[in-house]
């Protein structure tokens, strides 16, 4: 049996970065990751590189484009006749950079000298060297020991009692990515994350998208401010249907229809569509890892229990990323892969889980970090807002870009800035400011301070910045 350092379960971003780190410091690593593409080879990256983040945005960002040429030239006095669509070389473009990406993480473990090790980890036990982990591939099994473990096994897709994922009719994030035709009625179960991206993607190249939504009303846990120009925007610009308050009914699949039952306020209704993505959240990926062999113990909710250094009940297992309580985010998972190894080698490390940026990445896109509104006003906390549009912003208005805005909330006796919520032009760009500010505990005043270049998107972020003390200058 091969002995280690440091055993990784789990090439995610959370992983990955985890090995590379530990590598660094001089840790003899191996990673464990079962992942297979679609050509059944194993490919490094987890949900992320793969069938996640980067895939989404590379639809998005072509499906953005096609809406342009269709919608948006014509403002700029450019015509182009009727644009279309080759999804076969859309999606071959979008696998390319998935392979280029995902290949550089086995190139980046050949230069760290990390052993990849392919296959399903599970703990076997312990022995005076450190953890035992067996690992199953294709029908052969070996051994390894780690004297630290890190489990870095990530999220898979929630299903709908009753209704499984077979990614031909009814589609996770994967097959969502997948689809090789547009599907002219398109359903989504859940309007969070996944489910506006996935339907910008497939609306601007031409399905009708219903999205049914349990909760009632749009991205509950963003900002009210940012929530409600989102909604307008979605439905007004960009044409997605919402149904809030949905209480799902059967749903059954008959000639290739799918047709999803459902009431509000217990008034009957139904759609009828020939795709359905179900995007209502992410499970803790923790199948067969029989953590019981270790003493790693399970929250409430599923989820590996750990402590605010991603420990878990056994002192030589960490897990962090989406296995473990937190946002489900990629950078959440790269930040705690570096905070636990350099702890590991007796560094201080720390994740400042208060200033985790969220982003969505429809058009215009949405970013936020900190505290909202309403959670400020439901804790007694006095606050003050700068709000400034993009429609006042000369870059923006160059660009066509022009919907949306920023809020800044700072608090009304000390200034410190408790939130920053963005909707609108690279709104994923322009949160890192925002992001930077919090971090160093600055007040509005200070970025009122700070010169922006112009013309440039950051000048909407310099005048919310002056609109929290009534003073923007171009409004
Ligand atoms: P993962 O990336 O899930 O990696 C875990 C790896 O462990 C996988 O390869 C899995 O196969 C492997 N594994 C699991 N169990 C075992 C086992 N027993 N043995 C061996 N290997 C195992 N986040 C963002 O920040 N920005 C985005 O834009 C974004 N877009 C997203 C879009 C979509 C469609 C989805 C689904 C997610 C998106 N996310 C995004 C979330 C992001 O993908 C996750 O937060 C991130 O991948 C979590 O990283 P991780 O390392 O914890 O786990
Ligand atoms: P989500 O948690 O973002 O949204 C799920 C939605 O489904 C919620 O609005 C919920 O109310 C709704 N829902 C739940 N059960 C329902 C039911 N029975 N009927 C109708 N609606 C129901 O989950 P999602 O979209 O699946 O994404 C999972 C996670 O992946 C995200 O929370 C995020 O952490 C990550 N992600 C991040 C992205 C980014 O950073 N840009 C992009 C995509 C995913």
């Amino acid at each position: 049996m091969k002995n280690f350092d440091l055993v990784i379960i789990g090439a995610g971003p959370g992983g990955y970065i985890a090995a590379i780190r530990a590598a660094q410091l001089g840790m003899n690593v191996a990673c464990i990751d079962k992942f297979v593409n679609q050509d059944n080879k194993p490919s490094l990256g987890g949900t992320c590189l793969n069938i996640g983040c980067i895939p989404s945005k590379a639809l998005l960002e072509s499906s953005e484009l096609f809406a342009k040429i269709e919608h948006d030239f014509i403002d700029h006095g450019i015509s182009v006749t009727k644009p279309s669509i080759d999804l076969t070389k859309m999606q071959s473009r979008k696998q390319k950079i998935v392979n280029e990406l995902t290949g550089g993480v086995a190139y980046l473990f050949k230069k760290n000298k990390i052993t990849s090790l392919h296959g399903h980890a599970s703990f076997v036990g312990e022995n005076e060297s450190g953890v035992v982990i067996r690992v199953d591939n294709d029908g052969t099994s070996e051994e390894v020991c780690g004297e630290k473990v890190i489990i870095a096994t990530g999220s898979k897709p929630r299903a709908l009692p009753n209704l499984a994922f077979d990614n031909k009719s009814v589609l996770d994030n994967e097959g969502a990515l997948a689809l090789t035709s547009v599907p002219k009625r398109l359903g989504i179960i859940g309007s969070g994350v996944i489910g506006l991206e996935m339907g910008s993607v497939w609306k601007r190249l031409g399905s009708q998208v219903t999205i049914l939504e349990a909760q009632p009303s749009l991205l509950a846990a963003t900002d009210k401010d940012i929530a409600a120009e989102a909604l307008k925007i979605y439905t007004k610009d960009l044409g997605l249907n919402f149904e809030f308050s949905v209480k799902l009914g059967d749903i059954s699949t008959k000639n290739k229809e799918i047709t999803i039952n459902y009431q509000i306020d217990s008034i009957p209704k139904k759609i009828v569509v020939d795709k359905l993505i179900v995007s209502i959240g992410r499970l803790p990926n923790t199948d067969n890892l029989k953590c019981e062999n270790v003493g790693v113990s399970l929250d409430e909710k599923g989820f590996i229990a750990v402590d605010e250094h991603c420990q878990t009940a056994n002192s030589k297992i960490w897990a962090i990323g989406d296995v473990v309580r937190g946002p489900m985010l990629a950078h959440k998972a790269e930040e705690e892969a570096v905070a636990v190894v350099e702890s590991i080698n007796g560094q201080f490390a720390h994740v400042n889980f208060n200033t985790i940026p969220w982003v969505i990445y429809t058009s215009p896109e949405i970013a936020w970090v900190g505290r909202t509104e309403q959670s400020l006003k439901s804790e007694n906390i006095p606050y003050r807002i700068g709000k400034f549009p993009f429609a006042a912003n000369g870059r923006a208005k160059g660009l066509n870009e022009t919907r949306g805005f920023v809020k800044i909330i700072a608090h009304q006796v000390t200034d410190e800035i408790l939130g920053v919520h963005i909707i609108g032009p690279f709104a994923s760009e322009l949160i890192t400011e925002a992001v930077v500010a919090m971090e160093f505990k600055a007040s509005s005043e200070d970025i009122a301070r700070i010169v922006h270049a112009h013309p440039s998107l950051s000048e909407v972020i310099h005048e919310a910045a002056l609109a929290v003390d009534g003073r923007a200058l171009n409004m």
